[in-house]
């Protein structure tokens, strides 16, 4: 009996050393965690139990029967996170470069279905050289199964990516069609083809870090949500962000034990907004202000800073985030703010995460360049994603919320359960200027009717109470109190039931 226990001990030890001392040693040289290390880091201690730590590949060819690593380039099971369930697979560099064979993918299936099946979120730590080469289509085929259930996961559980090394090719699909995508600076990269085939089929010359790495996803391309210095930060990140999500979208978010009145006044919000309108402000200071124990989680933090998304808690609940920032383009709406928003609207919307809409918005961004690039479709997304929520929706006026941008963003229009203003709110068609340079052309050159002309538009549209009169706004409130008024209104609409008409789904214009 002796020998099988230590036998079952030999081949798990075999099985954790990956591809060796050696590989491990690179890998650390690189300045990357193994695989293991890894899940340990990211899950709670000792919460990790894995799946098919035996499992070897089945290729023949190219002489692989000598080389069978138990695993396959794969570690995954399931764990928890600050004692909530999470299922993870974590790919192996070490192991044959952690590239993705027909076993590989069917164990990465195996933990996606459990976690569809039990609601609980899926994370993948990709770090793979791709297909397995060796394996032909076999391997592509396990990425279409993979691919197939993160489009069947994608609303029931969360899913999060960690993208900690090569992640190329079609391989970069399954990241892209999860929830949240995190990178690591200078050691992490994404792309369809990488630099040498760019080189060869378009003359650009360009490093796989400007091609695909942290920075060009987070900044540029927006395929990433977040980019962090090393891999201990991502993972650390990943629980923070697990931590404010439901497990599925039938459950709430876990309510968390809080510290902070949910009616406390903040005075310096009466001064928050500055007395020339033109004037910017730090829209993440009221965020900052109205979340509980200020703790705030940015996504996106780096793309379309115009707007700003994330979580926060009020009351111990988690609440979506969207917010207009006047210090950037003056808080417009354009095609990347619009994009950013409208995915983030849908993910809460998808698992009931309530969303404060806090707005300063002068519109939408005129322009060719918009134009051309499709603004009147990307804001649409933004306009249906909100315009299809059916969960509980806040919205704050602080200033401007002027034309089509004032309807878009969470109006009651568009069914939100409440909408407050500030005294500083201003819901017009356009600002003053722009609209008495319309409706006053004539005296164009006569600078004192100008002047006045002005002054009567400011006096009759440049505040809150035209739209409080037509009940388009609730109620126009005191600064200080927004913390009250907003976890109060939340609190009011924890049962909140919608439907929607049936249909099979929508057609969101993509
Ligand atoms: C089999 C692979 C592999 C792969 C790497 N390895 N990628 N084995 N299939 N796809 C192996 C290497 O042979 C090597 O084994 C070990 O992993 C480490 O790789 P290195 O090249 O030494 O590491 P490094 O220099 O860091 O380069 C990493 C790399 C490079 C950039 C990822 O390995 C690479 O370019 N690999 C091929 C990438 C690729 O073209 N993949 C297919 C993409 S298409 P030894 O034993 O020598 O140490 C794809 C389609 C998906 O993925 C389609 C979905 C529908």
């Amino acid at each position: 009996m002796k020998d099988i226990l230590e036998q079952l001990e030999d081949r798990r030890e075999t099985a954790r050393m990956g591809g060796g001392k050696g590989r491990i040693d690179a890998q650390h040289g690189r300045g990357k965690l193994t695989a293991r290390e890894r899940v340990d880091l990211l899950l709670d201690e000792g919460s990790f139990e894995e799946f098919d730590m035996f499992v070897t590949h089945r290729c023949t060819d190219f002489g692989m029967e000598d080389q069978k690593p138990a695993g396959d380039g794969v570690v995954t099971g399931w764990g928890t996170i600050n004692g909530r369930l999470v299922y993870v697979f974590s790919q192996d560099f070490t192991v044959l470069g952690g590239s993705v064979s027909e076993t590989h993918a069917k164990k990465i299936c195996k933990i996606m279905d459990m976690a569809v099946q039990n609601g609980a979120p899926v994370i993948g730590i990709n770090d793979s050289g791709g297909a397995r080469i060796q394996e032909g289509v076999d391997s592509l085929a396990g990425y279409g199964e993979i691919f197939q259930r993160n489009v069947m996961a994608s609303g029931v559980v969360p899913q999060i990516s960690v993208i900690m090394g090569p992640c190329a090719g079609g391989a970069v699909y399954s990241p892209a069609m999860t929830d949240f995508i995190f990178m690591v600076k200078d050691s992490s990269y994404m792309f369809v083809t990488g630099p040498e085939v760019v080189k060869t089929v378009t003359n650009e010359q360009v490093t796989a870090e400007e091609l695909g790495g942290a920075s060009t996803h987070t900044k540029k391309s927006s395929v990433a949500d977040a980019a962090f210095e090393n891999d201990v930060e991502a993972l650390a990140e990943v629980r923070r962000l697990v931590d404010f999500l439901p497990a599925n979208n039938r459950e709430a978010p876990p309510v968390r034990p809080f510290f902070d009145e949910p009616d406390r006044i903040e005075p310096s919000l009466d001064t928050l907004v500055p007395a020339n309108a033109n004037t910017p402000y730090d829209m993440k200071e009221l965020i900052l202000k109205l979340a509980d124990e200020s703790d705030f989680y940015e996504i996106q933090q780096d793309f379309a800073k115009n707007i700003i998304t994330g979580f926060i808690r009020i009351e111990g609940r988690t609440v979506g985030v969207v917010a207009n920032q006047p210090m950037v383009l003056a808080g417009v709406l354009d095609i990347d703010s619009s994009r950013k928003a409208a995915r983030f609207v849908r993910f809460c919307d998808a698992f009931e995460i309530p969303i404060l809409t806090l707005v300063d918005v002068p519109g939408f961004l005129p322009g060719t360049s918009q134009e051309y690039g499709g603004v009147i479709k990307h804001g649409a997304k933004l306009l249906f994603a909100y315009g299809e929520a059916t969960v509980p929706m806040v919205t704050i006026a602080t200033r401007k919320t002027y034309g089509g941008a004032y309807v878009v963003m969470a109006s009651k229009h568009l069914q939100a359960d409440f909408n407050y203003a500030w005294p500083t709110a201003e819901v017009a068609v356009m600002g003053a200027k722009g609209a008495v340079e319309i409706i006053h052309r004539a005296d164009k050159g006569d600078a004192d009717k100008i002047a006045q002309h002005t002054a009567d538009y400011e006096a009759r549209f440049a505040n809150p109470f035209v739209a409080a009169e037509r009940g388009f706004i609730d109620e126009v409130i005191q600064p200080r109190t927004t913390r009250k008024r907003i976890a109060r209104a939340f609190a009011s609409l924890r049962n909140k039931k919608k439907e929607m008409p049936w249909k099979k789904h929508d057609n969101i214009p993509l």
